[in-house]
């Protein structure tokens, strides 16, 4: 799958013969399961038209400020755009909107998104070796380099005017082939396999009950998400939970209980660079699960619990390159107890819930943490939303992975 798949392009068409390109380019975007909107400047509208990009980009297509349809008198937000943007792309880039572009020239609507957006911008510059070579040219690059845009350069060849040299557009291939690299390279975890276990267990008691808890599995589905983002190959085992994974690139496994959940993780756990034990998984099953619903006939019912198995403790046993992390949820003695376990479970670090603070733990949207590692140094966060607190687990966990 394309690192580009459900990603939003916004694809900004200059006045340059190369516009002839961005028919293909388009096609490749949406072949890879980008969704690709185009701005065109007016002058662009010569040398390609905006039907042809809006049918293959299957979008409308954006040239001016104010929606040509005198009836709908609608704006054309520049300002929408940018931030609808994962990745913009200025090709062709010309001498003149790669000028605009540094000075805050906005113009058109082109510019005024580029200015808007947000998300990461890629230039592929196209003009006359002259107009290539020329100072104007080469100062306006590097200021837009140093701005953060990441310049795709201009090859060698024919070019339209008849002469030879550098100021060729890239092929869209080329193009497509660069910002795919450039966005791999930039990912944390691009390459990596991550294993999370999430929500709770049911242990069946009989084919109608069972024993649980109240994990919503929303800790754990964030880590997932947030390491999807940053480019790993996340496999997620969840037990029974209402959380879903935005349409990230997850391998999602559904287990019920506990002995599930074991089978699924040793399925994959030999491969993993990092895994994440956030599941709360219960402790004891029945003994016998009774085949028949069981019936109030007595005053009183006694159930046998035996103790599942522990995966965490089993990860910890069969560790080899994987950097494995645990959850602790403790009332009393907590940094003790946390320590305790990183040991006895053979942990890189243990994630730390206060259920002493209000607005952590079970069922909320936020939580309180702090994260202890095997050689007892403790980082305390404040309360944040369980987004936010996956963003920092990640943060502390990707620097000791090159350690
Ligand atoms: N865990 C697991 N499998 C189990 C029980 C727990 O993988 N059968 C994992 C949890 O996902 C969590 C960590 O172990 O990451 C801590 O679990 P916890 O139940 O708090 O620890 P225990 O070792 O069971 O100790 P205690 O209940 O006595 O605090």
């Amino acid at each position: 799958m394309s690192i580009l798949s459900g990603k939003n392009i916004l694809l900004g068409v200059t006045a340059g013969i190369a516009a002839y390109k961005t028919a293909q380019l388009t096609r490749l975007f949406v072949k890879a399961g980008a969704d690709v909107k185009v701005v065109m400047t007016p002058n662009a509208t010569d040398f390609i038209t905006p039907l042809t990009l809006s049918v293959l980009s299957k979008n409308p297509v954006f040239t001016e400020f104010i929606n040509e349809d005198k009836e709908k008198e609608s704006w054309n937000s520049h300002v929408d755009l940018g931030l609808w943007a994962d990745y913009m792309l200025i090709a062709p880039a010309t001498a003149n909107t790669m000028s605009k572009m540094h000075q805050g020239t906005a113009d058109n609507l082109l510019i005024a998104s580029y200015i808007s957006a947000k998300c990461p911008v890629f230039i592929a510059p196209a003009m006359d070796l002259d107009m290539y070579k020329h100072p104007s040219t080469k100062e306006s690059l590097r200021i837009l380099a140093s701005f953060g845009n990441i310049i795709i350069p201009a090859e060698t060849g024919e070019l339209a005017s008849g002469l030879e040299g550098k100021g060729r557009m890239s092929e869209p291939e080329t193009i497509l082939a660069f910002m795919e690299n450039h966005i791999k390279a930039s990912l944390a975890l691009y390459g990596k396999k991550v294993l999370i276990t999430a929500g709770p267990t049911y242990e069946a008691i009989d084919p109608v009950r069972y024993i649980g808890n109240h994990s919503s599995g929303k800790m754990g589905f964030e880590l997932a998400k947030q390491a999807a983002r940053l480019g790993a190959e996340v496999i997620l085992v969840s037990g029974p939970s209402s959380q879903n994974c935005d349409n990230l690139p997850i391998e999602r496994i559904d287990v019920v209980s506990a002995e599930q959940m074991y089978k699924a993780v040793f399925k994959y756990y030999n491969k993993v660079t990092v895994a994440i034990a956030a599941a709360a998984v219960a402790d004891f099953k029945p003994a016998e699960v009774a085949l028949q619903k069981i019936k109030k006939s007595e005053d009183s019912l006694t159930i046998k619990l035996t103790p599942t198995q522990d995966i965490l403790l089993e990860m910890g046993k069969r560790k080899k390159q994987q950097f494995l992390v645990g959850f602790a949820l403790e009332t009393e003695n907590e940094v003790q107890n946390a320590i305790k376990k990183i040991k006895k479970k053979n942990l890189d670090a243990i994630v730390l819930n206060s259920l002493q603070d209000e607005g952590a733990g079970f069922k909320k949207d936020t939580n309180k943490i702090s994260i202890i590692d095997k050689s007892e140094n403790s980082f305390e966060f404040n309360l944040k939303s369980k987004t936010e607190v996956a963003e920092d687990i990640f943060n502390y966990i990707i620097p000791k992975l090159d350690a």
